[in-house]
Formats: C-alpha cells, structure tokens, sequence
C-alpha cells in the first residue's frame, strides 16, 4: 500500500504505520486522517497483520496535535463533523481486534496524545512529551480526549492536564499510567516490537475478545460488565486455540494457534 501522508510496511505480521509530515511535526490534516481511515480499514480486514506499531515520522515528534491551520476555519458545523471523524478513527483504532502499540517520541500533543490513548499499549521514549493543550487555542480536545484521558490516568489528573494545557514528561506519564514504559529512544521500536510479539504469541481470538471484554465492558456497569465477560469466555471455549492451548499445557509443549 501506498499513501501520501503515511509510510507503510508489513513484516513478519506486523504492521508499521508511520505518520509522515515531519516538517509540520506530523500536525493531523485531512489527508493524514483520511489515510490512515483507510489504513486501519485495511489492516482490519487483512488476516496476514496481527499486530500495529503506529509512530510519527521524523526526529521532533509522534503527532503535535490537529492541523492549527484546517483548525483555524472550521464553524460549528464543520467543527462538529472534524470531531466526529477524529473520534470515529480513533474507535477504529481502539476496536481494531488486534493490538496497536504507539511508539511514541517528540511530542504527542493533542490530536496526537488522543491518537496514543486510542492503542491498545503505549511505549514512550524519554523525549516524549504529552499535553492536551487545546485550551490554549479556544477549544477542546475533540479526538475522545476528554473522555480516554480520564479512564487511563484518573479525572483529576485530566483535569488538572486538560485545563492547564501543560505538558508532562515521558516520565511522568509512566508515573500516571498514560504510557506502559518509558526507554531509551533508540530502544523504542524494538521495545514495541517486544510487546507485540509477546501479544502475537497468544491465541489471536483470545486476544480479540480479551480487547472487546475490556473496552466494551469499561462502557457498562460491572455486573453487565461480567456478564459479558462470561460469554465472551464462553464463546473462547467454542475455540480450536483453546482446545490446542489446554492441551499443548497438559502435554508440557508449546502451543500452535491457528487463531479458529
Ligand atoms: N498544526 C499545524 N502545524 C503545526 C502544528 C499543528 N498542530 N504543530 C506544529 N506545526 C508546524 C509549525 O507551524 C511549524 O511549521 P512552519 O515551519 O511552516 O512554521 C512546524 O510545524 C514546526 O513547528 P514549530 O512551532 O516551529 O516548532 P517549535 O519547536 O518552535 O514548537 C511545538 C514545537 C510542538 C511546541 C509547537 O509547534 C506547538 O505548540 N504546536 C502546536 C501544538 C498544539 O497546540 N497542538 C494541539 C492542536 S489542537
């Protein structure tokens, strides 16, 4: 696959997806949303991907945020349609089926923190810096962040993140639980590959309804929660992998999924 916006390429089951407007630090404009829409559809529906590594192209930055230019002229209407369509790519990501790790340096500012919180992981590198600082031009996050932010790291400190505008440090967003680990920056890609292959070695349909028990539960109360939890668990045990895995455990051997 080719695109204009992003950088694409497949291997060994992985997917890498590169966000490529480094001389705008990777700033989201139409184009850049409208391709990876289509990439994520893509690697949805392509059982050769069974994982993502999503990252900003360039030295300076992950993604700096929604293109301030496009910003700039949106009224309520169009505003409201740039939102819905930063929330839905962003649902697209987050209901994959499959894991997305966003390896993240630079900056992740707005659209492009909202755009980390929608992965399943997140791996830092000690540069990084995280901030929703859309209050500072007048508006909100409108890319799920007010709503992502504060199921990972709590309301207060989304609050306090969301109205002061501020960056944080990669550290700091270890310390809060907004990135799974922070580490050297030449180490970061081979660290997301790490979490990727370490998920792909587990039984691919387990894997997909672990994610739809999380995310579609974290939307219920917790008995409805669990009740969905059960037949989700019940529905695995239908599954060829959860025959082989029991079985590959009692017969001391590693197991060989076919993800059925
Ligand atoms: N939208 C559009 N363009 C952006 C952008 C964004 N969100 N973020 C950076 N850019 C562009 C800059 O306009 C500049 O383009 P130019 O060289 O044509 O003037 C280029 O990227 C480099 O950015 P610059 O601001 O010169 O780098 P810096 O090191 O001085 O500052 C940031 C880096 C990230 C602090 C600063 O670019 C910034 O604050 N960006 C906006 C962050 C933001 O508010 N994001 C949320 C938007 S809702």
């Amino acid at each position: 696959m080719t695109y204009e916006t992003l950088l694409y390429e497949q291997r060994e089951g992985i997917a890498y997806v590169s966000i490529h407007r480094p001389e705008k630090l990777n700033a989201l404009n139409n184009a850049v949303m409208t391709e990876l829409k289509t990439c994520f559809e893509a690697i949805q529906s392509n059982d050769e991907v069974r994982a993502v590594i999503l990252q900003g192209a360039g030295e300076r930055a992950f993604v700096a945020g929604a293109d301030i230019g496009e910003l700039s002229r949106l009224d309520s209407l169009r505003g409201k349609e740039a939102s819905c369509r930063g929330q839905e790519l962003a649902d697209l990501i987050e209901n994959l089926g499959k894991p997305v790790v966003a390896a993240i340096h630079g900056y992740a500012l707005g659209g492009g923190c909202e755009l980390a919180m929608a992965c399943t992981l997140r791996v830092a590198s000690e540069d990084a810096r995280f901030g929703q600082p859309e209050v500072k031009i007048g508006i909100i996050p409108g890319y799920g962040g007010t709503q992502r932010l504060s199921r990972l790291v709590g309301k207060g400190r989304a609050l306090e993140m969301i109205l002061t505008g501020e960056p944080i440090t990669a550290q700091e967003a270890y310390r809060i639980g907004l990135v799974n680990c922070v580490v050297p920056k030449k180490d970061l890609i081979a660290t997301a590959e790490a979490l990727a292959r370490k998920i792909m070695a587990n039984a691919p349909l387990a894997v997909k309804l672990s994610l739809e028990a999380v995310h579609h539960g974290l939307e219920m109360s917790q008995r409805e929660g669990e009740f969905l939890e059960a037949d989700l668990f019940g529905l695995c045990c239908t599954t060829e992998d959860m025959k082989e895995g029991t079985r590959a455990f009692l017969e001391k051997r590693p197991a060989k999924f076919a993800g059925k």
